[in-house]
């Protein structure tokens, strides 16, 4: 999408959109075009019951000027960065394949709300279009630029930059979560974050040899029965003061989770290629941080693995030793995201000795049954760490919901014939065992779980994205780092 910014004024071309505010009470930008319409915009409000709601979008086609949208705002008092994302995301919902090839937003609020009217546009754009072979013209994006007219161009372009940043990590996550598992597989997943070290990120890519040096048989058990190799990706920005501890984002990368040989059903496994979108958010976080040069250390490690049950793979019961040196005992191999995230966060802490450590999972299906598909899973050892992170959602709109650890569950997971079990082998508290699972893994490191399952891919279009992949985290992962590293 081509973005442009420019001053308050009369539009050459494309297609017009004013706004007004919940009452109907149209804004200088829309009195203008009513005037220049012969009253046409508050004539067609009134035809269409607009009440200049959130949103609310009336198209104005065949005036003698050209084509006007008036877009509501919602209350006049209350118009924010995230309500200018719900304006922006409805617009182009409606535009984007009308044949309308230009939109210039012509809204009379701040440079702040307007950069965010923009950013939610080109986010609510996103496509992924590249297995489509059969689409009509009238199926494809028409619409290919974006003008924001603003009273502070300047300041504008200056945010935009940042928002740049915010559109190509989400878009590099999106990418990787939609992908197919026979198109994004360990070592494929590793090439594309391969590709950050031109934004300056250090990015080192390690195999089973070298897994199986640092003794990470808990990763290594999840892809004995893959085909495809193993890997473990560290990505590091050092964008901060040298000596300062990092902030480490660990990702659960399975690429695709059969369940191995506690195979899972046939029906909805096609959903399991996405059962990376942890790893996903945290490169697309590296990706973004880098290219608007965060002035924070920052490390990414990503467990990737596939999930399968062929004649090597592990079964249930085996014993498994970790890089902790604790031994676990499969009860179930589609518990696996807990087994992948045991090595990788103990590599972690162990190498960086990061600030904060927080790791992003679809761990479990649970997650879903306690918080539904808008609000991810937050366990946390620490206060503090856990409030900066609930705060990073609410700004970016990717909220978060705090749930307990708990000893009890915890001590559910003691096993019979070696220190773990990774199930208890009931179905209670499922998200918060996922969790205590991996709280073993943690040694004293101020630490957060992100249990994303519900929220990683969507169903249904929102303001901000299609259906399909969201890239959660990414945005929250910006602002976290932002809040807690960058003053
Ligand atoms: N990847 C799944 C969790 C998941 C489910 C993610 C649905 C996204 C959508 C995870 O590996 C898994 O299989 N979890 C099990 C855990 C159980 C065996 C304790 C689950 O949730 O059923
Ligand atoms: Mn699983
Ligand atoms: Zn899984």
């Amino acid at each position: 999408m081509d973005v442009r910014f420019s001053g308050f004024g009369p539009a050459k071309d494309g297609l017009l959109i004013v706004g007004a505010t919940e009452g109907g009470k149209l804004l200088p930008q829309a009195e203008a075009a009513d005037k220049a319409s012969g009253g046409a915009i508050s004539a067609a409000a009134k035809r269409n019951r607009f009440t200049g709601a959130k949103g609310q979008v009336v198209d104005i086609a065949g005036l003698a000027g050209g084509r006007v949208a008036l877009v509501g705002l919602g209350k006049a008092d209350a118009i924010d960065a995230l309500g200018g994302e719900v304006v922006g995301g409805s617009v182009i919902t409606r535009f984007l394949v009308s044949g309308e090839t230009k939109l210039v937003f012509a809204l009379d609020v701040s440079a702040e709300v307007a950069g965010h009217v923009a950013l939610a546009a080109v986010l609510r754009a996103y496509r992924f279009d590249k297995y489509r072979t059969k689409l009509k013209t009238e199926q494809k994006p028409s619409v290919t630029a974006i003008e924001v007219q603003t009273a502070d161009v300047a300041g504008l372009k200056k945010l935009w930059k940042a928002h740049e940043a915010t559109i190509d990590g989400v878009t590099f996550t999106r990418d990787l979560v939609t992908e197919p598992a026979n198109i994004i597989y360990p070592q494929t997943f590793a090439d594309r974050c391969v590709a950050l070290k031109k934004l300056g990120v250090t990015v080192e890519v390690l195999g089973e040899k070298e897994l199986t040096k640092l003794g990470m048989g808990a990763l290594l058990g999840v892809g004995q029965g893959s085909r495809k190799e193993t890997k473990l990706v560290v990505m590091q920005w050092k964008g901060g003061a040298a000596k300062e501890a990092p902030i480490a984002l660990v990702g659960k990368g399975v690429t695709f989770d059969t369940g191995g040989i506690s195979l899972k059903p046939g029906d909805g496994m096609w959903d399991m290629k996405w059962d990376m979108g942890g790893a996903g958010a945290v490169a697309g976080a590296m990706m973004t941080l880098a290219t608007r040069k965060a002035k924070a250390n920052v490390v990414g490690v990503l467990g990737l693995v596939e999930n399968m049950p062929d004649g090597d793979a592990q079964r249930p019961g085996d014993i498994v030793t970790s890089m902790s040196g604790q031994t676990i005992e499969v009860w179930n191999t589609d518990a696996e995201g807990r087994l992948v995230l045991a090595d990788a966060l103990w590599y972690t802490q162990d190498r960086f000795k990061p600030k904060y450590m927080v790791n992003l999972a679809t761990l479990t299906g649970a997650i879903m049954i306690s918080l539904g598909t808008d609000i991810a899973g937050l366990f946390s050892n620490d206060d503090t760490l856990s409030a900066a992170l609930t705060e990073a959602g609410k700004g970016v709109g990717e909220e978060l919901w705090r749930l307990p650890l708990s000893e009890t569950l915890d001590r559910a997971l003691d096993s019979a014939c070696a220190d773990m079990k990774n199930i208890t082998g009931n179905r209670f508290g499922g998200s918060i065992v996922g969790a205590m699972f991996l709280q073993r893994f943690v040694n004293g490191t101020k630490w957060a779980h992100l249990d994303i399952a519900g929220v990683a891919w969507s169903g249904k279009a929102r303001h901000i994205h299609p259906e399909g992949a969201t890239g959660f985290g990414v945005r929250l992962l910006d602002r976290f780092v932002k809040s807690v590293a960058e003053g």
